[in-house]
């Protein structure tokens, strides 16, 4: 029977968010019903509510979520009703030609639920990410549900879902930071942080962390980070050279996705050092640099989708080493609001005060 439930909604371009009901058909083949415990609120969601993503109207809000499978469809066998999962937006297919080189994590045709959510009147729902977890419960692919301990608090375990994933990700898969490696990260937002925490938990010696806000640098260093520059008042260039015996970082992370912060990366690295690029840039936005310099600096840029993460290996992983004091990961919830407010969190987002909302329900 399909259910109703409280969701928050997106009803057009720039109109404020809203509870409404909405319906929860039961799960098809591949597919799993999702009770959800919390469900972390992310720039990607207020940039659906802006019309930055696409047009499709309205949206289902939310994804970065933990909850407890309540039902599952026809075939699927990788979880069952009570797992304690963590929702992610890349199930992986299996079949394509990344998956079937053994590099799932770039799988190339990640998939979400067939069927559709809908309002009460029968409009169809696009859910944020194929996923729509500001809700009571969802209906996602089963491959988008991954097992963890269930020990772990789930307004902690959801932020693995999607940003902390992301900055952690970045470093440990994409970056492969590994000990002794000096490493700078640009940008200490939720994505930053994580990065930095990534870091340090793969052994980085010098964790340089930079921003244009006082506040989120003070935060950094709780993180992990052994040095911060305010690139407002210092050129972060020359300060990491300063900090790296005047060669640049080993690894440098962009964390804030715009050009002028991809050419301080490009150049606060040492020689053959590594770029990763984990901030998402908007279309107009063009990057200009020596084609020399690319070959003569050597080395990789990267680009990091989602942490280059496998959800079923690393959500896992990182759940555990949280669980031994080794990851704080509930150093990334900032407060935990109800349904309701989701709208004020957007709010708080813009003014840059908090890391993460986090819904619980
Ligand atoms: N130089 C350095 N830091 C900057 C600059 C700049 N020019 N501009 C902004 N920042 C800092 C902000 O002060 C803030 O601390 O970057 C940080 C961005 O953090 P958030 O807005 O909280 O964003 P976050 O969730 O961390 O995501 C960062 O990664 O996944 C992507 O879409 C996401 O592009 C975004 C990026
Ligand atoms: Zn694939
Ligand atoms: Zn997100």
């Amino acid at each position: 029977m399909p259910q109703q439930v409280q969701a928050v909604i997106a009803p057009g371009k720039n109109e404020p968010v809203r509870v409404e009901t909405i319906v929860i058909p039961d799960p098809g083949p591949g597919e799993a019903v999702v009770k959800i415990q919390a469900c972390g609120v992310c720039h990607t969601d207020l940039h659906y509510k802006q019309g930055g993503i696409n047009d499709e109207f309205p949206f289902l809000l939310g994804h970065e979520a933990a909850g407890v499978v309540e039902s599952v469809g026809e075939g699927v066998t990788d979880v069952a009703p009570g797992d304690f999962v963590i929702l992610n937006w890349r199930a992986v297919c299996g079949q394509c030609r990344a998956c079937l080189r053994g590099r799932p994590w770039y799988c190339f045709d990640t998939h979400n639920a067939k069927q559709k959510m809908t309002l009460l009147d029968g409009t169809e729902l696009s859910p944020a990410l194929g996923i729509g977890a500001f809700a009571e419960k969802t209906l996602v692919a089963s491959g988008q549900c991954t097992k963890v301990d269930p020990e772990v608090a789930p307004e902690v375990a959801g932020l693995l879902g999607c940003g902390v994933m992301a900055g952690i990700g970045a470093a440990i898969n994409t970056g492969q930071v590994g000990r002794g490696d000096s490493v700078a990260v640009i940008g200490c937002g939720g994505v930053g942080d994580a990065a930095i925490a990534g870091s340090r938990l793969a052994g980085a010696a010098k964790i340089i962390a930079v921003d244009i806000d006082d506040r989120k640098l003070e935060t950094a260093r709780a993180m992990g980070a052994t040095h911060t520059v305010n690139s407002r008042t210092s050129d972060p260039v020359e300060a990491i050279r300063a900090l790296t015996d005047g060669n640049g970082a080993d690894v440098v992370i962009e964390a804030v996705g715009r050009p002028e912060t991809y050419e301080q990366a490009f150049y606060a690295r040492d020689l053959a050092g590594t770029v990763v690029l984990v901030g998402v840039p908007t279309p107009d936005m063009k990057l200009e640099l020596p084609l020399l310099d690319v070959f003569g600096r050597g080395g990789s840029l990267k680009s990091s989708w989602y942490g280059d993460c496998l959800p079923s290996r690393d959500f896992p992983m990182l759940v555990d080493l949280h669980q031994q004091g080794r990851l704080d990961l509930a150093a990334f919830v900032t407060e935990t609001i109800g349904l309701g407010d989701v709208e004020e969190a957007f709010a708080k987002m813009h003014d840059g005060n908090v890391l993460r909302s986090v819904v619980v329900f």
